[in-house]
């Protein structure tokens, strides 16, 4: 067989992992060929391929980002996009293709899914917020890193009597900031899902410092202050996808806890850092698992679906599934943790 492969959307560490061992087994088990598409669905839209085979794929388990590159192109969005893609599939004579994405690139293979195209989906994403699968690697990496930095900023805010606010990504989902936040010991998480009261964070800030310790806050990118509260944001650009391009929350309240305290407040963005270098080995050991998973269901014949994770076993579920919600934080879990602020 001929496939074609392709990662759009954020990159995240564990992407080459995937890569390497659909083309791996792939190559051994079933003899086949590889197309690989550059810069996500920019690739077959303008049919910009690079060689994928096996001597491609050696050294790369380890190394983060993707060697395909990736974009947040939506086809959806380009006049005739759609036959653009069938028709550079054609071409390459490619039986299937393999999209490695999050919620968009995902969601657009759903569709194309639909139109005919012969497509299997891999779940990736730092923010692991796709509801199909328990979790999406390259998360696993980033709570890590999350997670060190906020053990490094204690001490610091410690020596300095300062709060610290560290800004961590997750546009409509706070998984980060609560995983990460709940390892490095945070004394404050507050996450998209549940719109925050400053006044009850300052309360927080204040009761942390009468221990005589510093505060830590974590913030998720996309955590927004309660309406009708006394504090209130303004919103940024869009991408193709129509998401609002985040970052600011964290300075934006590091200013306004120390306006209302009276206490040094500085924002720490830890930004693409969550998203660069190496994965752990549970991110490498979910994206192989994912790619072995991915190819066989190419043989399978079993198209349309997204390989997931359920407990410790890589199942498959249809994409249109797999991609149908975003997984949020349940409200029990947030207040789970709650107990620890202050
Ligand atoms: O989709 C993953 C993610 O890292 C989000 O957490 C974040 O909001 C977004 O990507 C950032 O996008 P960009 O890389 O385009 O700045």
């Amino acid at each position: 067989m001929r496939v074609g492969m392709l990662t759009g959307g954020g990159d995240c560490p564990g992407l080459n992992a995937v890569i390497r061992a659909v083309v791996r087994k792939g190559a051994q088990s079933f003899g086949d060929e590889f197309v690989g598409f550059r810069d996500g669905w920019r690739g077959p839209l303008e049919d910009d391929t690079m060689t994928l085979d096996v001597d491609a794929v050696r050294g790369i388990l380890p190394r983060g980002g993707t060697i395909l590159g990736s974009s947040r192109t939506n086809p959806f969005a380009v006049d005739g996009g759609v036959e653009r893609i069938k028709d550079s599939l054609a071409s390459h004579g490619c039986d299937a293709l393999i999209a490695i994405g999050g919620e968009d690139t995902l969601g657009v293979a759903a569709r194309l899914a639909d139109l005919g195209v012969a497509v299997v989906g891999v779940p990736k994403t730092i923010d692991n917020d796709l509801s199909g699968t328990d979790f999406t690697f390259g998360f696993d990496t980033a709570v890590n890193i999350a997670t060190e930095a906020i053990d490094r900023l204690h001490t610091t805010a410690e020596s300095h009597h300062r709060v610290l606010v560290v800004e961590v990504m997750g546009r409509h989902a706070g998984w980060i900031a609560l995983h990460a936040g709940l390892a490095g010991g945070a004394n404050i998480i507050l996450i998209p899902e549940r719109p925050f009261d400053i006044e009850k964070v300052c309360a927080q800030v204040e009761s942390r410092f009468a221990t005589r310790f510093s505060p830590i806050v974590v913030v998720s990118e996309g955590a927004v202050p309660a309406e009708g509260g006394s504090m209130t944001l303004v919103s940024g650009s869009k991408d193709a996808f129509g998401h609002v391009r985040l970052g600011g929350i964290g300075d934006r309240l590091a200013s306004e806890i120390e306006h209302r305290t009276g206490k040094e407040a500085r924002a720490v963005v830890l930004g693409h850092v969550q998203r660069g270098g190496s994965p752990t080995a549970f991110d490498r050991w979910l994206a192989t698992r994912f790619g072995l998973h991915a190819i066989q269901a190419v043989h399978d014949g079993d198209l349309g679906i997204m390989t997931a994770l359920r407990g410790t076993d890589i199942v498959r579920v249809p994409l249109s599934e797999g991609t149908k919600e975003l997984k949020v934080v349940r409200p029990e879990l947030y207040e789970e943790a709650e107990v620890l602020f202050g």
